[in-house]
């Protein structure tokens, strides 16, 4: 079941994604050679408690962190780690979840250490504006599969490929709601979208092909199959009634 906010509750959402949107920023900020993804995970989290959040992925389904924080080829849901050290021209995804006052909140951003290649340069840039492109068919009266077709013809027109297996989702009151959110579909498909509802959205995008492997050490670790960059950008949007209104903010990022 869709579950609808009312104004209120999408204030008390933008609340928490404000706050999100800030944390992004000063995690970002400390992204630099040499530190490893647990230090970063640790001064997200030590963030996010001191502004009254709780990091929901932090024991979700086991999770072991507040962040997902995946490098290069890790599409999404990397685990922190004390020994993965972050090394000049990464791609360092930082994906978060927050509840404030009771009320959730998703988003991602690829930042990069020092100066990336143009490909990798390319990849974070038509990765980003698929996200908005897609944020823009969030208006009420369209179909989900309208969002996903328009983030596809984008990063595809690009000569980049979607992952299949993951995709975006319902969120406000838990991390994960109805509906799915795909990156790829077919226009005028899938669910209504109603004045009210709130989405993640979050285009998950490679270099080369469109597979993914998941570790099967730590069940988590989300990697292409080739080898080469991913890259994920997500924004937590409502549908308000004069179209998107986009919660989560980059606005805070220096980058
Ligand atoms: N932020 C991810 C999403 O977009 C979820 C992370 S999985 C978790 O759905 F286990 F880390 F929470
Ligand atoms: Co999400």
């Amino acid at each position: 079941m869709i579950l609808l906010k009312t104004k209120e509750e999408i204030e008390l959402i933008r609340d928490s994604a404000q706050l999100l949107g800030k944390t992004l920023a000063e995690v970002g900020r400390h992204i630099q050679p040499g530190v490893t993804t647990a230090f970063l995970d640790n001064i997200g989290e030590q963030f996010i408690r001191d502004n009254g959040g709780i990091p929901l992925c932090k024991g979700y389904e086991g999770f072991p962190a507040a962040f997902c924080i995946s490098v290069n080829d890790v599409v999404v849901h990397g685990i922190p780690s004390e020994t993965l050290f972050i090394k000049e021209g990464d791609n360092v995804s930082l994906d978060c979840v927050i509840e404030l006052n009771g009320y959730v909140s998703d988003s991602a951003y690829t930042f990069t250490c020092g100066d990336p290649s143009a490909d990798m340069q390319r990849l974070l840039k038509v990765t980003k504006e698929a996200l908005y492109i897609g944020i823009e068919k969030c208006k009420a009266g369209n179909r989900v599969g309208d969002i996903g077709h328009a983030v596809q013809q984008h990063c595809e027109k690009n000569g980049y490929s979607v992952v299949r297996e993951l995709c975006g989702h319902g969120v406000g009151f838990k991390m994960h709601e109805s509906p799915n959110v795909p990156n790829y579909g077919v226009p005028g498909t899938g669910p209504l979208l109603k004045e009210g509802m709130v989405i993640a959205v979050e285009p998950m995008i490679c270099m080369g092909s469109k597979n993914v492997v998941f570790s099967r050490e730590d069940g988590w670790t989300c990697r292409t199959k080739d080898g080469k960059p991913a890259a994920h950008f997500e924004h937590t949007v409502a549908i308000g009634a004069n179209g998107p209104d986009i919660l989560t903010t980059f606005d805070f990022i220096e980058q």
